[in-house]
């Protein structure tokens, strides 16, 4: 693909870089000039993936988070902080999935952790990071939502809950943070070829086809060239909002269900 990017002397933090969409969102901001810092729970791959970078001659540098943890991502943040000098772009991307279990079988356990890793973290991180952005006279974050942050999905509850507290989040933060010359957006990704989906069911994974129009998984790179269009000038007058990259999931009709099970 084709698109260039220009964020020399910026600085881009992306956590949940260690593998999938984080990684290539990493890489990409790094090709595009910006000093990336590379944040994730993942030590040794998160390692790696700065070190990739660097090698391609790219800036950047590992940082160790929990992003469930609040005190991890403040520590996070001022440590790229005193690293870099500021922030101006943050992907904020880190997530788990949880249990596939109906909504009456999910355990207490799998509800908070998924609620700590997918939505408290994405409150944790702009917390941190727009008193920094604001410092810098503006700045732009792309939260990670997903599909399920727009519709339902099936025996995905604490997901589908968290997905959409994201998109809630953003939209509330987008509007807090106007003023400030903050941009806040969500990214809402289909199924996506990670090891994310790698690690499903196999019946799972094979049902997610029926609703994709496109009949194909995204790649983690379709992923990361929106998130850098939200963060450019190019999107200038984008804010609070949900972007869909989904290869047509969140819009399709149940007609294509049908048409799919009828072996059209
Ligand atoms: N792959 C998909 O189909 C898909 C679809 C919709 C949304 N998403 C979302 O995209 C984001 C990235 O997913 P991916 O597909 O790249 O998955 P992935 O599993 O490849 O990458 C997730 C990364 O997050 C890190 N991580 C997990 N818990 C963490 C924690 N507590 N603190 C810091 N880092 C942590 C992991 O170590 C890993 O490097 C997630 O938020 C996910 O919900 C993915």
């Amino acid at each position: 693909m084709n698109v260039i990017f220009e964020f020399s002397g910026k600085v881009a933090l992306v956590t949940g870089a260690a593998s999938g969409v984080g990684r290539a969102t990493a890489k990409a901001f790094a090709k595009a000039g910006a000093q990336v810092a590379v944040a994730d729970l993942n030590r040794q791959a998160g390692e790696d993936v700065a070190e990739q970078i660097r090698t391609e001659g790219g800036v950047a540098e590992f940082f160790h988070v929990d992003v469930g943890d609040e005190a991890s991502v403040a520590a996070l943040v001022a440590s790229v902080v005193e690293r870099f000098g500021g922030l101006d772009f943050a992907h904020n991307n880190a997530g788990i999935e949880g249990a596939h279990v109906p909504v009456d079988q999910v355990s207490q356990d799998d509800w908070q952790r998924v609620m700590d890793v997918d939505l408290s973290s994405v409150f944790y991180c702009m917390k941190s990071q727009i008193p920094e952005m604001a410092k810098r006279g503006g700045g732009a974050i792309v939260n990670t939502a997903s599909a399920s942050g727009l519709i339902g999905g099936y025996q995905l509850a604490s997901y589908t809950a968290a997905k959409h507290g994201v998109v809630g989040l953003t939209r509330a933060a987008a509007a807090d943070c106007a003023r400030h010359g903050i941009r806040v957006n969500a990214l809402c990704p289909g199924p996506i070829d990670t090891a994310f989906i790698a690690q499903m069911p196999q019946a799972m994974r094979e049902r997610l086809m029926f609703g994709v129009p496109m009949r194909r998984l995204g790649t983690a790179e379709e992923m990361a060239l929106p998130v850098l269009w939200l963060c450019s000038d190019a999107a200038s007058y984008v804010t609070r909002h949900a972007l869909s990259v989904d290869g047509g999931v969140v819009s399709s009709s149940p007609v294509t269900f049908m048409e799919d099970l009828a072996g059209a």
